[in-house]
């Protein structure tokens, strides 16, 4: 028997598996303006230095989070920030990616409602983001 899924939309699905996930692991960006790191009084990042934006870091943050490691399609709200913090370089695809994923989840789950992986995902070793190679299936 399979645990009963709580009745949660298509949003927070989505939000739940890209926060825990975090497909992309890092983004470097030059700092455009002065910066204090953290509010007034944080460490001073200077304009035109590199900073690298871990947003796995951010997406596990426990003063954001209650029990950030668990996997709950019920958090609500869930500020994550696996699309980046919004301005200017918020993903471009955010919208398409969300789509993407209410349409495969519905697709896939309608044709195969018995589909669950069997062990562990082997993930294709890279810095930059976080991709499965295999994961093994029963259905
Ligand atoms: C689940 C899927 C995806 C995730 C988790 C994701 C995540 C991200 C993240 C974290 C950034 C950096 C945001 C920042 O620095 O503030 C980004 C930027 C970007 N994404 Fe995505 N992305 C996804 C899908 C897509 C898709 C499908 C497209 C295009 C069809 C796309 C196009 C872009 C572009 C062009 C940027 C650069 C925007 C800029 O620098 O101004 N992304 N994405």
């Amino acid at each position: 028997m399979h645990t009963p899924v709580p009745p949660v939309s298509s949003a927070q699905l989505q939000d739940e598996i890209v926060r825990h996930a975090t497909p992309i692991i890092q983004f470097r960006r030059t700092l455009a303006v002065d910066h204090e790191l953290g509010g007034p009084g944080g460490p001073l990042l200077w304009a035109g230095e590199k900073a690298v934006l871990f947003f796995g870091s951010a997406n596990r943050d426990e003063e954001v989070f209650a029990d950030p490691d668990a996997f709950d399609i019920t958090r609500t709200p869930n500020p994550h920030l696996g699309f980046g913090g919004g301005g200017p370089h918020y993903c471009l695809g955010a919208h398409l990616a969300r789509q993407e994923m209410k349409v495969l989840f519905r697709e896939l789950f309608t044709r195969l409602p018995e589909l669950r992986s069997v062990g562990e995902p082997d993930l294709v070793p890279s810095s930059f983001d976080h991709r499965v190679r295999t994961l093994r299936f029963t259905f």
